[in-house]
């Protein structure tokens, strides 16, 4: 690409034309010239973890819960924390500010660290390593939240301790991939009892026929999605009626509505499964109505 095409690609984007800045293990530098050791075991066996903490008016929000998470990830690993959680936090916003960033999510990556291929973990502690970068999110479609989400599901073939928000990603990705080959937004994971889990990177909720919502409670199936814990606060403050329990796929195809929710999507109205409709076929009451609700929880102006 040329220097005037990328300029006019960034005006175009209407973002500023600043560098784009990562943290990596102890230093700030141009994210183009992040390096990271052949020997990281993140890259040689997916050995670490991550989070991914959304940005709103250049702030963390719920930072608290995602740091939180971060932790359990890395004690259920027994991999040490990069850094005291307080200096890690201190680095998450200064790349947040460095990148410019006002509306968008920050990364943070930390693995096991650099030892010659072995599968145990190495003998003599290493330092584990870190990898923190931002970026900006476009708003999201009008379209899309006019029409709500297209959703496919497929079978769930991750490991036994989803709660771990670990690198192995491998199932995701084919399963939001499977989803973009036929022109949907997520999938939805489906377990061996015909029940739906969560989708490939979005927590998995129902309100049935009765208006009752229903969301899988929090156990090795899935990871605690933040997004969803504050919406399930959301809901109880709303006076709803919530029932914390697994769902069938065929019991979201009749559902009254169906919906996501995520760091990046918020609250999302599904409206197709598996190409038939949702409901009504357009999005619903609740889900629209928790979408404003958990975005003024949290601060930030409906969209
Ligand atoms: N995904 N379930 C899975 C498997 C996820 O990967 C995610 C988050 C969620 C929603 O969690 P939260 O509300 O905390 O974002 C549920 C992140 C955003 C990602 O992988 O990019």
């Amino acid at each position: 690409m040329t220097a005037e095409r990328t300029a006019s690609a960034v005006q175009r984007e209407g973002q500023p034309s600043m560098p784009q800045v990562a943290y990596l293990n102890g230093r700030y530098v141009p994210r183009a010239q992040a390096r990271v050791r052949a020997e990281d075991r993140g890259y040689q066996f997916g050995d670490g973890v991550y989070e991914v903490i959304p940005v709103y008016s250049g702030k963390l929000i719920a930072a608290d819960r995602h740091f939180e998470r971060l932790g359990r990830s890395l004690g259920e690993l027994r991999i040490a924390w990069p850094m005291r959680r307080a200096a890690l936090e201190i680095v998450t916003r200064e790349v947040v500010a460095r990148n410019g960033i006002q509306q968008g999510a920050v990364y943070i990556q930390v693995t096991r660290g650099v030892a010659p291929r072995d599968h145990k973990f190495p003998k003599d502690p290493v330092a584990p390593g870190l990898f923190v970068t931002a970026k900006r999110t476009k708003p999201m479609p009008a379209a899309l939240l006019r029409e709500g989400a297209a959703i496919v599901t497929v079978p769930d073939q991750r490991w036994g301790r989803c709660d771990i928000k670990s690198l192995n990603l491998l199932p995701n990705v084919l399963a939001k991939q499977a989803a973009a080959e036929q022109g949907a937004h997520e999938a939805w994971l489906v377990d061996e009892d015909g029940n739906v889990t969560e989708g490939s990177s979005t927590s998995a909720w129902i309100v049935t026929g009765d208006g009752v919502l229903a969301t899988r409670p929090n156990g090795t199936e899935i990871l605690p999605g933040v997004t969803r814990a504050i919406v399930v606060d959301v809901v109880r403050d709303l006076g709803l009626k919530l029932e914390l329990r697994a769902f069938s796929l065929d019991e979201a195809r009749h559902a009254r509505e169906a919906f996501l929710t995520s760091t990046n999507n918020y609250v999302l109205p599904i409206t197709r499964i598996d190409g038939k409709p949702v409901g009504d076929g357009k999005p619903g009451p609740t889900a629209q109505r928790l979408r404003a609700a958990y975005l003024a929880a949290t601060d930030r102006v409906p969209s």
